[in-house]
């Protein structure tokens, strides 16, 4: 049973443009590849659907009718499956239609992250809202990552962001965060930078793709100048209201995390969901171990 939420809505960034999975993504979104059977979207709406949320605001750029298709009705697929005998594959693919409310938006111009989720402003209005970012995989059955978000949300007031410890050296790939740590692990943010050069980081903490906003992020967003690699990063705006009144909490999300946006996690993802199927697991590590016996591992 999905939990009464007090965020019922959430924006995913879909707009890029998948340049580190070309030529996949010539004509289809990344945000469209599979993680064995399941595009990627598919695992971070479910996540969301499973935290409460009930409507998710893609933001779009081009070539991204095959998100909106999923999640629309295919009848002439379902009709076909039915008449083949193959209800429960057709039931599968109606349930998939009916999981969420689907709004598009576009985001006319790649102007970064942080104008991305500003697109959404409209659609989402005057309330608190989740942003997940579709490279990042939080994979935990029981208690959806988001869902941890929104509880701390809710107990807290302030907006809540996932973090992880990164190792040294990686810290230039992130946005990293630094603050207070309490007793239970929760971090009061006072520092955030996106990207910072080598040897500036002021920490290790790095932040995850599941943000839970309040709406006094907007005026932030609708300020917030170029900031790295010339885009409006969602980063600077944050971090106008970690130090604001509202306030900004650090929590490390229980679950397995997969960076789907860079080849070696999108393959790791790969594996490890597929060993969580009980009709692949065998299957799968006897295929690793033969592929391995190959290489003469
Ligand atoms: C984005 C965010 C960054 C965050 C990262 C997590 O960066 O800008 O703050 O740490 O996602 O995956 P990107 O990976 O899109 O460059």
């Amino acid at each position: 049973m999905t939990a009464r939420s007090s965020v019922r809505k959430a924006v995913i960034p879909a707009a890029g443009l998948g340049t580190r999975f070309l030529p996949a993504t010539k004509a289809v979104p990344k945000e469209m590849l599979p993680i064995v059977d399941v595009p990627t979207i598919q695992l971070v709406i479910d996540e969301a659907v499973r935290a409460g949320v009930t409507d998710v605001i893609v933001v779009n750029g081009r070539n991204k009718h095959a998100i909106e298709d999923h999640f629309d009705h295919a009848y002439e697929l379902e009709h076909t499956l039915r008449e083949r005998g193959n209800a429960r594959a057709a039931d599968e693919m109606a349930a998939i239609s009916t999981l969420v409310r689907l709004i598009s938006v576009r985001q006319k111009q790649p102007l970064g992250l942080g104008h991305a989720v500003l697109c959404a402003r409209e659609a989402v209005g005057d309330e608190p809202f989740a942003v997940l970012l579709g490279d990042d995989l939080i994979d935990n059955d029981a208690d959806p990552g988001i869902g941890q978000l929104i509880r701390v949300h809710a107990e807290t007031g302030a907006a809540a962001i996932a973090i992880m410890e990164v190792p040294a050296g990686k810290e230039h790939m992130y946005g990293i965060v630094a603050g207070d740590r309490d007793a239970g692990g929760r971090m009061r943010i006072r520092e955030m930078v996106e990207k910072p050069k080598p040897g500036t980081a002021p920490s290790r903490w790095a932040i995850v793709g599941r943000y839970v906003l309040p709406p006094e992020i907007w005026p932030h967003l609708a300020n917030t100048p170029p900031g790295a690699g010339g885009e409006i990063q969602l980063t600077d705006a944050l971090r106008e209201l970690a130090v604001s009144p509202a306030g900004m909490v650090g929590v490390v999300v229980a679950g397995a995390r997969h960076d789907a946006g860079d080849k070696l996690g999108y393959l790791r993802a790969n594996l490890a969901y597929a060993l969580k199927r009980p009709e692949l697991r065998d299957a799968v590590l006897a295929l690793c171990r033969e592929i391995l016996a190959g290489q003469g591992v």
